[in-house]
């Protein structure tokens, strides 16, 4: 695995696994997390909003692993934002993961009107030692351009839709340039797209004797963008994170680069409501 240190020098495993929807039952989450763990994940993406906090926790706790060799992110949910609730949502979700802290907290989306103002109470949780880094998700440029005037803490992390086809390349450069760590949802187009079957894609894959979900996550390595391809089944997990022994070469960026056409899956970030 390898790892990419954040602006305050927090170190994450650039491979994670998602976890929406990783399982209809809390028995069915555990499993996918202990499997997940036992080939090598360190890395687990969820969300209050997820309803899966509570056995993925238990996962960890049980899996035998030490806590600190796991990098847990969950997510501060848009109607706790309008309630000026974050604390509260931040000691919820403590108490469902059960792991003594939580190594990355972020806000699920910009909530329009208070996506700068939640940022101080995100700041005082980060303060208290409880999260080790926070961050944003869902957050366009001109909602980091008005965050960063207010800022005394530089968001670690922005956690947005990308893709070959949503390659975000505008949002990606104004991350770099400000110390904000991108990182991908969908990073396979979910199962919304029909991304894995793009010739485009297929042709790098038999050329690198990889599967295309390979290919499209190396791609994200590439460009120093974190990937958090969700999968419940063991085999695409362990695909997933054989992701370490190729490169791609600047040309194979480009092609892919150039499947970009601007394809959003989920929802606009500013056209969210709560
Ligand atoms: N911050 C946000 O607002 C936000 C929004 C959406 C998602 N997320 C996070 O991002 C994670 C990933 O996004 P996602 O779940 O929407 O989509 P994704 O990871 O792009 O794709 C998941 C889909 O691809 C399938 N899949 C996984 N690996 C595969 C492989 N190697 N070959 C073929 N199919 C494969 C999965 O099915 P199987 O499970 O059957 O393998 C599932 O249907 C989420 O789980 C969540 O943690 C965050």
């Amino acid at each position: 695995m390898n790892f990419a240190t954040l602006n305050n020098g927090v170190e994450v495993p650039v491979l994670g696994l998602g976890t929406y929807n990783i399982g209809r039952s809390d028995d069915e989450v555990y499993n996918a997390i202990r499997s997940a763990l036992d080939l090598g994940y360190r890395h687990i993406d969820t969300a209050a909003m997820y309803g899966n906090e509570a056995p993925i926790g238990k996962a960890i706790r049980e899996s035998g692993i030490g806590r600190e060799e796991i990098f847990v992110t969950t997510k501060l949910w848009g109607s706790d934002v309008l309630k000026g609730n974050a604390r509260g949502a931040f000691e919820q979700s403590m108490h469902k993961l059960d792991i003594g802290y939580i190594d990355l907290y972020l806000v699920h989306w910009p909530v329009r009107g208070n996506h700068v103002s939640v940022w101080f109470d995100m700041q005082k949780i980060f303060l208290s030692g409880a999260a080790k880094a926070i961050g944003l998700s869902n957050y366009l440029k001109h909602h980091l351009e008005d965050l960063m005037k207010e800022a005394s803490v530089v968001p670690a992390v922005n956690q947005v839709e990308l893709h070959p086809y949503l390659i975000q390349q505008e949002l990606i450069d104004y991350c770099a340039e400000n110390g904000i760590r991108p990182e991908a949802w969908s990073p396979l187009g979910s199962s919304k797209t029909r991304l894995l079957d793009e010739p485009v894609l297929v042709e790098l894959a038999e050329k690198h004797n990889k599967s295309v979900a390979q290919i499209i996550l190396r791609w994200n390595l590439e460009r120093g963008v974190i990937a958090i391809p969700k999968s419940s089944s063991p085999e695409r997990q362990a695909e997933n994170i054989a992701v370490f022994d190729f490169r791609l070469s600047q040309p194979d960026i480009e092609k892919i680069n150039s499947l970009d056409k601007n394809h959003r899956t989920g929802i606009h970030p500013d056209k969210i409501e709560f």
